[in-house]
């Protein structure tokens, strides 16, 4: 339990010791950071726990059903949950029918759903079904998925979509622990961030328990015709058919992994830690819902040269699902600390070498992203001001990368025994709870800097934009020999295949993505002739060298209808925003709009919405017969 709500209780047995004075008595009960991304009061009631109690119908591509709350009442007599695009049908408190409102929709948040409750009530119960515009789910048809036969249907919560598919308060400050009967169609099997069936039942019919209190944004439910192999003891995947065996021997290490995070920071507590391969438009790299991590399909390279992700999505478990930001303007608390863990796990397990290409490639993704961002440097912050804007808009990779940047440096002026000791205590005392970047800031002085009679420029670091002056140099053998070849290579017209045969994809994206501008097309001729970069099988290696084909213009080996192809069956945003933003840059927007209107209808809503904003696409308004 974490302080605020151990402090919620002790007054509340306080108060019930004193009844008479009870009505009078006005406490702030939640230590509640005022944030603008959802409606919930809770320091007049909140919800602790959940009871859903929900169909999957794939026919009408809607959920119904009933979600039933525990909730903790400080004498209030109203309770206010997020809902966006929900249809609310009938509301109960304590088995009684009871009055609500939806209030004024903000095309961001949704509604605030209001509803009246007496003092004393402890149970409410919400009837209601989700709609075409729940922007959480993605509708799958068989012909979208893996094996292509059965339909499928995944959520993405974070960061304020759980309100299109449960009404809660969606706030990542109020954590609930939940249960769930989930109704699917028989033949497919559900699976949340809870724990888990490992196989289909007869009847589609399945139950879940999710037992450590999560914030709203971590709830997360795929159904799917899916199998799942046991890796360890504690980890294994799920997947369609045809991916299953794939996703075994690519995550194979995971077991590894999981050990080699808690040598670090400290024990597992999710007891399970598994991952489920989505079809390919899941618009995330991964997703860390607890104990069940959502991924993309494209981190399947048959190498495992891409599972970095599964340690990021594995290092959520302390940075983010145990230590979670208070508000989303403290992103960088869940993404920074996150990547800065994922490296320390790579290094752990694969060594140096691999570490610092990662971490180099960070490096380099910083300086782009400074680069994009020139114009509004606010963006560059640790700490953002997203009020008024989409969460989903204003967190960009700064979060992550200059985050990961900051904890480095740290490390190093610190030293890497003090600053390991300091996050292993920062995790324990911070688990089950939140944490602001000025808190962090004040946890940093008293348990790290002042103990250790040191100055740091953290205030420069959070609160400026760029990167400062005493930032970490990230150096690695492996890329400044690929810096040279390339060199070589532009200088000399020429380019020997066989130095470069033990080459990682890490050292490949490196090489492509520094493609000087002045290259030819010949150029970019003679290195695909002799490579075949554009029918790589890498994702990540076809990503960076479609970019270059854009921006080189060159269309050779028929590299336009791969684009096409990978921009029409990807819906991973990451990947399609970067080439689409690449046909920007190089006046190509025609070319763009034309894949796009093809590769839309297969995007997850938020990959729809930033293309949709980068293009500046506005769909045809649907014709009225
Ligand atoms: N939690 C994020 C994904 C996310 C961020 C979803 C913001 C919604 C809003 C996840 O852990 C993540 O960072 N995924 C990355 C992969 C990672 C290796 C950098 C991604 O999707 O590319
Ligand atoms: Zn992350």
């Amino acid at each position: 339990m974490n302080t605020p709500k151990l402090l919620f209780y002790l007054i509340l047995f306080v108060m019930a010791g004193c009844a008479e004075s009870k009505e009078k008595e006005e406490v702030v009960i939640y230590s509640y950071v005022e944030e603008p991304h959802s409606y919930a009061k809770p320091n007049n009631a909140f919800v602790n726990h959940l009871n859903l109690e929900i169909a999957v119908d794939f026919e009408n591509e809607i959920i119904t059903g009933k979600a039933i709350y525990d909730i903790v009442n400080n004498n209030s007599t109203q309770i206010i949950l997020d809902s966006k695009n929900l249809t609310i049908e009938s509301v109960m408190a304590d088995g009684k029918e009871t009055e609500f409102s939806l209030g004024a929709n903000d095309k961001i948040l949704g509604q605030p759903l209001t509803i009246t409750i007496k003092k004393d009530t402890k149970k409410i119960e919400i009837i209601y079904k989700t709609t075409k515009d729940s922007e959480a789910l993605q509708w799958l048809k068989p012909k979208q998925t893996a094996d292509k036969t059965k339909p499928f249907l995944f959520t993405q919560g974070q960061a304020i979509l759980t309100r299109t598919w449960i009404p809660i308060q969606d706030s990542p400050q109020i954590r609930l622990t939940y249960e769930a009967t989930v109704q699917v169609p028989k033949g497919l099997m559900a699976v949340m961030s809870a724990e888990n069936p490992k196989e289909k039942t007869e009847d589609g019919l399945y139950h879940f328990r999710m037992k450590q209190a999560i914030p709203a944004y971590l709830i997360a439910l795929a159904v799917g015709d899916l199998s799942y192999k046991a890796i360890s003891e504690r980890t294994g995947v799920y997947a369609e058919k045809s991916m299953l065996n794939k996703a075994f021997d690519e995550f194979s290490d995971m077991e590894k992994m999981v050990s080699a995070a808690e040598n670090l920071y400290g024990d597992y507590v999710w007891e399970q830690f598994d991952v489920i391969v989505l079809p390919p438009s899941f618009p995330f790299g991964g997703m860390e819902n607890p104990r069940l991590t959502f991924a993309t399909p494209t981190v399947i390279a048959g190498d495992k040269s891409l599972t970095s992700l599964i340690a990021h999505e594995l290092a959520h478990s302390w940075s983010g699902n145990l230590v979670t930001n208070t508000t989303w303007n403290d992103f960088w608390i869940n993404e920074g600390f996150t990547v800065y863990f994922e490296m320390r796990i790579m290094e752990a397990l694969y060594g140096n070498e691999r570490a610092d290409m990662l971490a180099l490639i960070s490096r380099q993704d910083l300086d782009d992203e400074l680069e994009y961002l020139k114009d509004t440097p606010n963006a560059t912050k640790l700490k953002l001001n997203l009020k008024g804007k989409n969460p989903d808009d204003g967190m960009n990779s700064i979060a992550y990368d200059k985050g990961y940047l900051f904890l480095r440096t740290l490390e190093e002026t610190v030293g890497r025994n003090k600053f390991d000791a300091f996050l292993k205590q920062y995790f324990k005392e911070h688990a089950f709870s939140t944490m602001t970047t000025e808190k962090f800031v004040t946890y940093l002085n008293t348990n790290l800097l002042e103990k250790n009679k040191m100055t740091f420029n953290t205030d420069q670091w959070v609160n400026q934009p760029g990167v400062p002056k005493n930032q970490a140099v990230i150096t690695s053998d492996k890329f400044k020999n690929v810096e040279e070849i390339l060199q070589e290579f532009i200088v000399n017209n020429e380019f020997d295949k066989e130095i470069t045969k033990d080459w990682t994809p890490q050292e490949w994206v490196h090489f492509i993505r520094n493609l000087p501008a002045t290259m030819t097309v010949e150029q970019m001729k003679t290195l695909d002739d002799l490579l075949n970069l554009t029918n790589s099988s890498n994702s990540y290696i076809q990503m960076v060298w479609y970019e270059q084909a854009i921006n080189h213009d060159y269309h050779g080996r028929n590299v336009d209808a791969k684009i096409e192809d990978f921009l029409t069956s990807v819906g991973r945003r990451w990947y399609v925003e970067t080439i689409f933003k690449a046909f920007k840059r190089n006046d190509r927007l025609e070319d763009a709009l034309k894949i796009y209107e093809k590769s839309r209808p297969n995007y997850h809503s938020v990959t729809v919405m930033t293309i949709d904003d980068l293009l500046a696409f506005k769909p045809e308004e649907e014709v009225i017969k």
